[in-house]
């Protein structure tokens, strides 16, 4: 049994610089058309020149594959003449709550201040792309920020908002409430809980921001993917850390997937008889919501064996990816 997949997109993932780059790059670039590359490094990505430079080194990274990284700009208050220059280079801007997640730092300490920014945005039809996490108590981040989404959606009633990598049934009824929101989803928010990260042994390799929630938001999650719900997206937040950052104290947060989400993907839309809405949700509700046309290729996935290796390693870095060493039940076949 297969199935063929036209130009899959990766709405959120991090390539990160420099060897990192270099080791995950061609491994997005493998199975995808295409992707919106994440701008928190160090420094952010946060001017036209920095965004322009570091999609050259992607560029150079991926090493001929037909893969097209959009990018996205590092919020900050930007001038109308910024806001400009950058608009024909970038998907959008990335905002995230200053300390929410790695390498957010440099990110917004107070909302209120920056309004001029999203103005401006939206006037000029420039997309924000949300991290949308409260610093309240871990587990209620998410539902602390919604209220902020209702705010700026109503406020800015044409800036296309972003919810980021939602992962509970509250950020799925908000998404409902405003023409102008759409939202990202994980794979491992469709397949995990807090069990999965905490319940037992502690899976360092799956903890990332935010963090997974309950059984209930998995299943709602999980049934707006199945469905391929229109206003939402592959976005997997794939994000590599060294194994010596994760196997560790002070684990950093970030669960790395790239590699095998479109056979994952297969496997989990197999099992629930929704395979017909993997298309959709992999490629056509991005290219909808974000009005892009991906390079044409084809991915064909087959139902068989693969196993999912221990590691990635080269360029001097070695990561552990999601399922690590366990057998999934479909694979890529060939790549057209
Ligand atoms: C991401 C990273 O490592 O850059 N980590 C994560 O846990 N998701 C940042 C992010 O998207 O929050
Ligand atoms: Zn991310």
């Amino acid at each position: 049994m297969t199935i063929s997949l036209q130009s899959p997109l990766d709405m959120h993932l991090h390539f990160r610089d420099e060897e990192m780059l270099q080791l995950v790059a061609p491994l997005s670039g493998e199975s995808f058309a295409g992707g919106l590359i994440m701008p928190n490094l160090v420094p952010p990505v946060d001017h036209l020149e920095r965004l322009l430079a570091y999609r050259e080194r992607i560029t150079a990274a991926l090493k001929g594959a037909e893969f097209e990284p959009y990018m996205a700009l590092f919020f900050r208050q930007y001038s109308e003449q910024e806001l400009a220059e950058a608009r024909e280079h970038t998907l959008g801007i990335k905002l995230y709550p200053a300390g929410a997640t790695t390498n957010s730092e440099a990110g917004v300490k107070a909302m209120d201040a920056v309004e001029p920014t999203f103005k401006l945005m939206e006037e000029m039809g420039i997309p924000l792309f949300v991290h949308g996490e409260s610093d309240g108590f871990v587990m209620d981040r998410e539902k602390e920020f919604l209220g902020m989404y209702d705010y700026l959606a109503r406020k800015f009633p044409k800036l296309q908002i972003t919810m980021e990598h939602i992962t509970t049934a509250d950020a799925l009824e908000m998404l409902e409430q405003h023409e102008n929101l759409r939202a990202t989803v994980t794979l491992q928010h469709l397949v995990i809980t807090l069990d999965d990260v905490a319940g037992g042994m502690l899976n360092p390799h799956l903890f990332c921001k935010p963090i997974a929630k309950r059984p209930e938001d998995r299943e709602a999650l999980l049934a707006a993917a199945l469905a391929a719900h229109p206003k939402l997206m592959l976005g997997s937040d794939s994000a590599p850390h060294p194994v010596s950052q994760k196997e560790c104290c002070g684990c950093a947060a970030g669960v790395f997937t790239a590699p095998l989400l479109l056979p994952r993907l297969a496997q989990l839309f197999d099992k629930h008889a929704a395979l017909d809405n993997l298309q959709a949700f992999t490629s056509q509700n991005a290219q909808r919501l974000y009005n892009i046309t991906p390079r044409k290729k084809t991915i064909v996935l087959e139902k068989a064996d693969f196993v999912v290796p221990e590691s990635y390693e080269g360029f001097g870095q070695k990561v552990v990816p999601m399922h690590a060493g366990e057998t999934l039940t479909w694979r890529i076949h060939k790549v057209l």
